[in-house]
């Protein structure tokens, strides 16, 4: 297959520049100047006007399977990653039962596979039952697949469990992704806190419910030798505890979310169930103070937190709705919007969603290489169009951005070499 004439982008090599890519056996065999490749008659991509990027490592998501199959199934998130560009998905353990031993890995993995559509990378428990009490099998579940542990969904919330959780993760080579919140802060809250909370009468979650605890698990990681990956943050106060951390390098990395780059707790003031996420949505300073991260560096990672909920649970009372929103379909163009809007170079942001997961985790993947597994996007930069409920993959439509018009599409997307998604 030769796909012809697009402009590559790739963070990897820092490469910007049209040519053309041959792929055999799943993987690049060579990237020549745009007219140079030869083709042995296989099929011709034609890429003109097109951006071609390494397919996406979302490393922070909810595929539901197994046990909640009527929100998503590994079926259609993989489908839904697949017409979002994302080639590798990390789907996190808050699965039933929970992902805290190597049969649900192995089923896990098993079912993605016989789908086809996306690499799923799952993330292994890190306590049984993400009670926060009994360590998982962390190395069991190393030898079935999975490529971190996380508790998502739930802080570990004694200190001297995540102590030692680290110490045993370190022991196996697997990052550890926190969900870092005090639960005794956050309460009962459904939105961040703070006058607008007290003007609709909604219980907050304060922003030092996360920076506590950010602070919190920096200091038992430094203690433990050993960098923690924090995951969705989203307030100023907790990046700025990251980032003056990575000035002492232990390597602590982290990612935001697409949610909490282009939405403020304002959307809450409808009362609409569906800006309803954990962490919630902060304000307009966090919010900037977190796409600052991206242009200096101490965001690592934007990950969607891609976390189907079904319609008639998200229209229950406020307090009873779940957490989440997903993601899949808007990354990218989200991706692309803060780009456009706040002038940060794309390829920066586009390493935020390839190299740096890839590095994080230590898998292979996110770049453009002679050699590398050929998972590529085909992403138009001009395509303008609406997120509307029927465009939406998943089998839920919980989707913060429906109604939105975004620039730049995913016209295809390919996995070591097959065509997984083409746009209609
Ligand atoms: O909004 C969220 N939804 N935050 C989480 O931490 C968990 C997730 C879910 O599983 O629904």
């Amino acid at each position: 297959m030769i796909v012809k004439g697009g402009r590559l982008i790739d963070p990897a090599s820092g490469r910007d520049a049209l040519a053309d890519i041959v792929i055999a056996g799943g993987r690049i065999e060579g990237i020549f100047p745009p007219g140079k490749a030869k083709g042995g008659g296989g099929e011709t991509i034609d890429a003109t006007g097109l951006w071609v990027l390494p397919g996406l490592i979302d490393m922070h998501a909810h595929l539901r399977e197994p046990g909640q199959e009527y929100k998503e199934d590994i079926a259609s998130g993989s489908a839904a990653a697949a017409a979002g560009g994302i080639t590798t998905v990390v789907c996190m353990a808050n699965t039933d039962p929970v992902n805290d031993n190597p049969t649900v890995t192995r089923s896990i993995i098993d079912r993605a596979r016989a789908v086809g559509l996306a690499r799923v990378l799952p993330a292994g428990a890190i306590t049984m039952g993400l009670e926060g009490r009994r360590l998982a099998e962390m190395g069991l579940m190393k030898r079935s697949g999975i490529v971190a542990v996380s508790d998502d969904g739930r802080p570990v919330e004694d200190a001297s469990v995540l102590r030692r959780a680290l110490e045993y993760a370190s022991t196996f080579g697997l990052p550890v992704i926190l969900h870092s919140e005090d639960k005794s802060l956050a309460g009962k809250g459904v939105m961040n806190e703070g006058p607008l909370s007290a003007r609709l009468g909604l219980p907050g979650i304060p922003a030092a419910a996360e920076e506590a605890m950010v602070c919190r698990d920096l200091a038992v990681a430094r203690y433990a030798k050993t960098p923690v990956h924090i995951t969705h943050v989203s307030t100023g106060g907790a990046l700025a505890a990251i980032g003056a951390c990575k000035e002492t390098s232990l390597g602590m990395t982290c990612d935001v979310t697409p949610h909490h780059l282009l939405l403020t707790e304002e959307a809450l003031s409808a009362y609409d169930t569906v800006f309803k996420v954990n962490p919630p949505l902060r304000t307009e300073k966090d919010r900037l103070a977190l796409i600052e991260g991206i242009r200096n560096g101490t965001v690592d990672c934007i990950a969607t937190d891609h976390a189907p909920h079904a319609a008639d649970e998200k229209a229950l009372d406020f307090d009873l709705a779940p957490f989440g929103v997903i993601g899949f379909q808007t990354l990218l163009p989200a991706i692309m919007k803060i780009h456009l809007e706040h002038d940060i170079p794309f390829m920066r942001l586009l390493a935020c969603v390839t190299t740096n997961p890839a590095r994080i985790l230590g898998i292979e993947g996110g770049v453009l290489f002679e050699g590398a597994r050929a998972d590529l996007v085909l992403f138009d930069p001009k395509a303008v169009w609406t997120l509307t409920e029927d465009r939406v993959l998943s089998k839920s439509k919980n989707s913060p951005f429906l109604g939105w018009q975004f620039t730049g599409k995913v016209v295809r997307t390919l996995l070591e070499g097959r065509t997984v998604h083409v746009a209609d």
